[in-house]
């Protein structure tokens, strides 16, 4: 076959695998059988391999993934991401729906649609071709997951029809509870741990480096959005039903995925019929969103600072299931907090499989009257473990005992205490209590703290359980004989990590105070205490007066210290930790300048000369603050390139100076 006729096959198989693949997928239909679709991908694959002058970044070949994507590219979304105003009540729908209408004489209709529990995506499309595809990011630049994105098969690579030369496509990305069960029993088989619900596996699912998994794993889409037609459409149903005919899987008119309605007893009817159903759907939905369905009206209602006025979603209450208490266990936290966990008869709630649910503390179990084997409900909110809502009393036998919390460590006997005015019960055995220990250690490594790569909880087990590593100073002893041939330890490994716990010795003081774990000396507070006192050995000594004399510490925080201070064995820990070099004392001069005299910057956008956390810091090492959102109190705007929108327009609005990086330097120079 010479290079002309590879040519017209090769477009021949495209072609031929782009047809049936739409037809299985969005059509759910086949005219060929898995083998000869199969044959087919092989004979292409195999031109080109053979005529790799003939390539496609777009060819079905690349559904099957394989590229691997070190870091993805940050990119700036055409169309800023925004997200919807949400209400729980039908009431607030109504209300809405009245404003809407007092804004014209026209007739309105609106577009009812799912609103699908996944993660959302921007897919633009170029001369008919997928181009690139982004996650919503911070709504002003995403990440590029194009390579991911190709291999889903419900997505098309090539557009048929008249489509516009440029467009972009909003949708979700999720799995359908068929594709979710059948990857966690496959898990399950390898004894892999399993995924905790379908939501938190796609947007995993989307950001592996590894394409070929994606395209193992099967992710779907549905698409909600057209931006970039609107002068070819009256509006974005429309719009919606065009994109079926270049290609893409529409949500369902004949199931009612999505219903283009005139009246609000339409909208509301819609949301009821789907409140009832919706268990019943394929994949999982939290809401319904309404839409105007008109371009027009659309501009001209335009957005709130985060959300289009001209949209709204109705958030369905938490899911809930009644089940049985089989039992109640507790887990040990890194702190010696013990926390109490329902071992639950599994149960099926929200397109998950529910197996347990958190109780919190000892005080939950006494408002709920828990007793053994009662039947509970369970509800499932946005976290991943569930919670236990209330108990069936009527059917609780009469002789069914209460639930005692325990008084003594599940892991290692101590009696617990419970600090007066608090909720949660302490092992208080923190330098002998084996989770506690780990936990820890855990906590010191992480990337927050002193960012010590190369070790996972496994190793930490192991490193604990070989007697190497009972506390943090231990690590800075380890050698390489010690580590080497440990599971999953071979030469490079053992050397990478006690290079990277070297280079920890120069984390600054503030970071290695937070990663000594003590009780509720988080990252913020961890900073303040750090700035406040200098040193370690300052803060050692420090009064309960001198610590809630500084900004939000209070009595709680103090005390901790105190007492984390006045334990010998803490002591003994950082005299050993000071001996190996870390550091205890800020890095003196930290403040350079008042100039900024306490005011107060949002940092937003791309700079030319330095980074965003690098202007932070010279903005709180010149006396000013940073503050998050703009709002009346803000003193300045330090805009960068690429900011969002409507930060811009806030900051106009509320007549707050907006400031470049030139005028900035400035400013302290
Ligand atoms: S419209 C300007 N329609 O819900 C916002 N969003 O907070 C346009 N979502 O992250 C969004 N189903 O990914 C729209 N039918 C639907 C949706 C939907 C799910 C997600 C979307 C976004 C979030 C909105």
């Amino acid at each position: 076959m010479d290079e002309i006729e590879a040519k017209k096959r090769i477009e021949e198989l495209r072609d031929l695998l782009n047809y049936h693949n739409h037809l299985y997928y969005v059509e759910s239909r086949s005219e060929i059988s898995d083998q000869e679709f199969d044959a087919l991908m092989r004979e292409l694959q195999d031109l080109e391999e053979r005529f790799p002058q003939w390539e496609d970044e777009n060819s079905p070949t690349k559904r099957v993934g394989g590229d691997i994507t070190k870091k993805f590219k940050t990119v700036q979304h055409q169309y800023p991401m925004l997200s919807l105003s949400n209400t729980y009540s039908e009431e607030e729908i109504v209300e809405w729906e009245t404003r809407i209408k007092k804004l014209t004489d026209k007739q309105i209709d609106y577009v009812c649609e799912l609103k699908y529990d996944g993660v959302a995506i921007g897919i633009q499309y170029r001369d008919g071709a997928l181009f690139q595809a982004l996650t919503r990011g911070d709504g002003v630049q995403g990440e590029d997951v194009t390579t991911n994105v190709k291999t889903i098969k419900t997505i098309p690579l090539k557009l048929k029809g008249d489509y516009p030369s440029e467009f972009e496509i909003r949708g979700e990305i999720f799995f359908t509870l068929e594709k979710f069960e059948q990857l966690n029993k496959e898990r399950e088989k390898l004894g892999e741990p399993l995924f905790a619900n379908p939501r938190n596996t796609a947007s995993g699912t989307l950001k592996l480096q590894d394409s070929a998994e994606v395209a193992r794993r099967g992710l779907d889409c549905y698409l909600y959005g057209v931006y970039g037609v609107e002068d070819r459409f009256e509006g974005h149903f429309e719009a919606v039903k065009k994109c079926e005919e270049w290609g893409f899987k529409i949500p369902s008119i004949e199931k009612r995925y999505i219903e283009k309605v005139k009246t609000i007893d339409q909208i509301i009817e819609f949301i009821d019929y789907w409140d009832k159903n919706r268990s019943a759907l394929p994949f999982e939905i939290d809401g319904i969103v309404i839409k105007v369905n008109s371009f027009e009206l659309q501009k001209e209602l335009g957005f709130t600072a985060k959300s289009p006025r001209w949209a709204i979603a109705y958030k369905f209450k938490a899911q809930r299931v009644k089940t049985r208490l089989e039992s109640v266990s507790y887990q040990v936290g890194r702190t010696g907090a013990v926390t109490p966990v329902a071992n639950l008869t599994p149960v099926q709630l929200g397109g998950t499989m529910v197996k347990r649910a958190s109780l919190h503390n000892s005080d939950q179990i006494e408002k709920l009257d828990l007793h053994e084997k009662d039947r509970v409900y369970v509800e499932k909110g946005g976290e991943i473990i569930p919670k236990i809502v209330g108990v069936d009393v009527e059917n609780r036998p009469k002789e069914a005992k209460k639930i005692k919390f325990i008084t003594q460590c599940p892991e290692c006997r101590t009696p617990l205490v419970r600090i007066e005015g608090e909720a949660q019960h302490y092992c208080p055995n923190d330098t002998g209590c084996p989770p506690q220990i780990k936990g820890k250690i855990e906590h010191f490594i992480h990337r927050k703290a002193m960012n010590i790569d190369g070790l996972g909880s496994e190793t930490i087990d192991l490193l604990y359980q070989e007697g190497l590593v009972k506390n943090i100073a231990d690590l800075y002893e380890l050698t390489f004989d010690q580590i080497v041939g440990l599971e999953r330890m071979a030469d490079k490994s053992a050397n990478n990590l006690l290079k990277s716990i070297k280079e920890s010795k120069n984390t600054p003081f503030e970071k290695v105070l937070f990663g000594l774990g003590i009780r509720y000396v988080g990252e913020t507070v961890a900073k303040k205490l750090a700035k406040a006192f200098k040193s370690i050995d300052n803060l050692s000594k420090a009064t309960f007066e001198e610590l809630i004399e500084v900004d939000e510490i209070g009595e709680k925080i103090a005390n901790a210290i105190i007492e984390y201070f006045s334990n010998e064995e803490n002591q003994k820990l950082i005299e050993r930790l000071k001996e190996h070099g870390l550091n205890f004392e800020s890095i003196q001069d930290e403040n350079i300048s008042n100039k900024l005299g306490g005011k107060s910057f949002v940092v937003s956008g791309v700079f030319d000369a330095f980074s965003r956390d690098e202007l932070k810091k010279m903005i709180e090492r010149n006396g000013g603050r940073n503050v998050s959102s703009i709002s009346k109190k803000t003193d300045y705007l330090l805009a960068g390139d690429k900011m969002g929108p409507s930060k811009l327009k806030k900051a106009e609005d509320l007549g707050i100076p907006i400031i470049t990086e030139d005028d900035f330097i400035q400013m302290i120079s």
